[in-house]
């Protein structure tokens, strides 16, 4: 094991992310052992390191950063932070202008292929804890089940969009899954090679779901209040077992947020608001620590 343990810190070193296997593979892991580490690091705080109001003004600006930027003694680290942020928001715009030369005003598909692409990075982050764990690195229990409950989410979010005839075409539905099952790959890479830069890209991508969403009730509120929820989108908030829902209010207790859907308008600000609970653990996440799951809080 202790040639993998070498072949990492030259790619550590190589690729000048230092701080990618201080996230997780901390002196401790240097044993080999798989071991509950939750219980010994410091809580990642959700809410704290969160500004809502900041949404719409900051994309593009690499808002998470400052948090990071703050706390670190590093002038490599700042420069390995900002080249990882610089590089998924080059990334994340270049993929929103296609969307938008593709999309225009053909809301419904473009949010089917927002929901097929935006589950994506959990599916990713859980593929490679789960295989850490498989093979004794590292255990971040809580982790496994915050990011299965966000992805649990977005595939709810893409079953409504489903049922409104988002992916009625089938050039959509080719896009959608092509781009998914690339970005499915580079996000793992990505999170092998730097678990921030990682969480910092999926943070680009929640905050343009956020906007995105945000903009299209506050365009489109009046109609969208005339029109009724879709099947899928009451059993979800409101029939359904709950416990999922409130795994990923990572800053909320449970059974603190129980929607009401009465319209298609309820739909969309809960979907909006669900994006912006990504967000937040997205951004927490970027922060070395250990994320809590409501439930073992
Ligand atoms: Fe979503
Ligand atoms: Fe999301």
């Amino acid at each position: 094991m202790d040639q993998w343990l070498l072949i990492f810190e030259f790619i550590n070193f190589f690729c000048g992310c230092n701080l990618n296997f201080q996230y997780f593979l901390c002196s401790k892991l240097y044993r080999v052992q798989a071991k509950v580490l939750q219980d010994k690091e410091e809580k990642v705080t959700v809410e704290d390191s969160f500004q809502p109001k900041s949404f719409p003004d900051d994309e593009g600006k690499g808002n998470s950063g400052e948090l990071l930027e703050s706390s670190s003694s590093s002038l490599l680290e700042r420069w390995t932070i900002k080249v990882e942020q610089s590089v998924n928001i080059l990334l994340t715009e270049s993929v929103v202008k296609i969307l938008d030369t593709l999309y225009n005003d053909r809301y419904y598909a473009r949010f089917f292929v927002l929901e097929t692409i935006a589950r994506v990075p959990y599916f990713a982050f859980v593929s490679v804890l789960h295989l850490y764990e498989s093979i004794g690195w590292w255990r971040k229990a809580d982790y496994l089940q915050v990011h299965f409950a966000e992805s649990w989410n977005e595939m709810h979010h893409l079953l409504i969009m489903e049922e409104l005839g988002g992916n009625a075409l089938w050039f959509d539905r080719f896009l959608a899954q092509h781009i998914a099952v690339f970005y499915y790959f580079m996000i793992v890479f990505m999170y092998i090679l730097s678990p921030r830069m990682a969480y910092h890209f999926s943070e680009c991508v929640e905050k343009h779901a956020f906007t995105t969403y945000d903009k299209f009730v506050m365009v489109q509120g009046d109609e969208l209040k005339k029109l009724p929820a879709p099947e899928v989108a009451v059993k979800y908030y409101m029939e359904g077992n709950l416990y999922l829902f409130d795994e990923f209010q990572t800053d909320r207790a449970p059974q603190s947020r129980r929607p009401k859907i009465e319209n298609l308008y309820d739909v969309f600000i809960n979907i909006r608001d669900d994006e912006a609970e990504h967000c937040k653990t997205m951004k927490a996440c970027q922060t070395p620590g250990n994320l809590r799951s409501p439930h073992s809080c």
